[in-house]
């Protein structure tokens, strides 16, 4: 069996302990599989750059953060609606490198662009990963947890000296669509309020809490999304919202809140982003653990022959879904969500 296997989109923990899983066990089931490492995502299968990789070098790679392949990003609207000629590209190339299958290793964007090749005819095999834990039909993605215990550890860091300077501390956590990151790095860190895009805030309510944290301990703790939005912007366009925030001096919703806050509370405040650290870095052992099992789970479905499909987490089992049902959807926080009712149960804000 030949196999071609790429990383696209964003980068995160966790990328090669899947790769090296899904090698590991697929050369069990076949010593002479060849496998085709191809360079920074769709790029190097538009360009057909890769590889063959031995499959000794997948061995030690367990904890190693970011990707051995490269990655780079290639919107899907652009490819399929004014780079056409690029998905030929893909086609033709996946033929001329004579691939049996083509394993990818990516978030949303991937996850279209893999329906769209999987429905021209190649046999593509999806694993889910992304920091946002945004795809549809799986429980977790890998690097989630990853990213996760890094934002935790921001905030933690950042509370002592908020606590220290009797500060409003603003951490801008990653995840422009949806909040999980937020959502779970803000319970885990025991923050006062926590904004997430999908439960646009008022910033009267944000004050008024961040006002209860200062009368009752002296200092206040917000994780906020990076695509936090407030109740006014929440009708608007990405393009209208960013262009209101730039005519009023403040391109992020964290800068905007601690505008806010300064001016109606008088309290000093910062805002601290940690950006792109949230993604750099090994993987937890969840994930270590997630990823293996991903990554074995796909070598089974190589080996059976069954295409079209992206591996997934339900109900703590591995199983997988159809690249033609996931493709496209996000998979949002539920306002209603368990863990949202347990975070407003004790007392956590979310400008509501
Ligand atoms: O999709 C993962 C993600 O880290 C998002 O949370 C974030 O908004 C975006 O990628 C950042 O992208 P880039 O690495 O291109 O700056």
């Amino acid at each position: 069996m030949r196999i071609g296997i790429l990383t696209s989109g964003g980068d995160c923990a966790g990328l090669n302990a899947v790769m090296r899983g899904f090698v590991k066990a697929i050369t069990a089931v076949d010593p002479k599989v060849e496998i085709y490492g191809i360079k920074d995502g769709y790029g190097g299968l538009i360009s057909r750059e890769y590889r063959v990789i031995e499959p000794g070098e997948f061995a030690d790679i367990l904890k190693l953060g970011g990707t051995i392949l490269g990655t780079s990003r290639q919107p899907y609207k652009k490819l399929i609606f004014t780079e056409r000629d690029k998905v030929e590209q893909m086609k033709e190339n996946y033929r001329k490198m004579g691939l049996d299958v083509l394993v990818v290793l990516g978030g949303q964007g991937t996850h279209k662009t893999a329906a769209f090749l999987s429905g021209e005819g190649l046999n593509v095999i999806g694993l889910p990963k992304t920091i946002d834990n945004d795809i549809w039909g799986t429980d977790f993605t890998f690097g989630f947890h990853s990213a996760v215990s890094v934002a935790t550890e921001c905030i933690d860091r950042v509370q002592t000296t908020a606590e220290s300077h009797g500060r409003v501390m603003i951490v801008e956590v990653m995840g422009n669509k949806a909040g999980w990151l937020t959502l779970y790095a803000g319970i885990a860190s025991g923050a006062d309020v926590i904004l997430i895009p999908e439960i646009p805030y008022s910033i009267d309510k944000v004050v008024k809490a961040v006002e209860r944290a200062e009368e009752r301990k002296g200092f206040c703790i917000i994780a906020v999304a990076e695509g936090a939005m407030d109740e006014s912007e929440a009708p608007l366009t990405k393009k209208e919202r960013f262009q209101k925030r730039a005519e009023q001096g403040e391109t992020t919703a964290s800068n905007r809140i601690a505008k806010a806050i300064a001016e109606r509370l008088g309290v000093e405040t910062r805002v601290v982003v940690p950006g792109h650290i949230q993604r750099g870095g090994g993987p937890v052992p969840y994930d270590r653990v997630l990823c293996t099992q991903m990554g074995a789970y796909a070598a089974r479905l190589a080996a059976e022959g069954r295409f079209g499909v992206t591996v997934a987490l339900v109900g703590g089992g591995i199983t997988c879904n159809s690249l033609a049902d996931i493709a496209g959807k996000t998979k949002f926080v539920p306002p209603r969500h368990e863990l949202i009712r347990a975070a407003k149960d004790i007392g956590v804000s979310f400008g509501e």
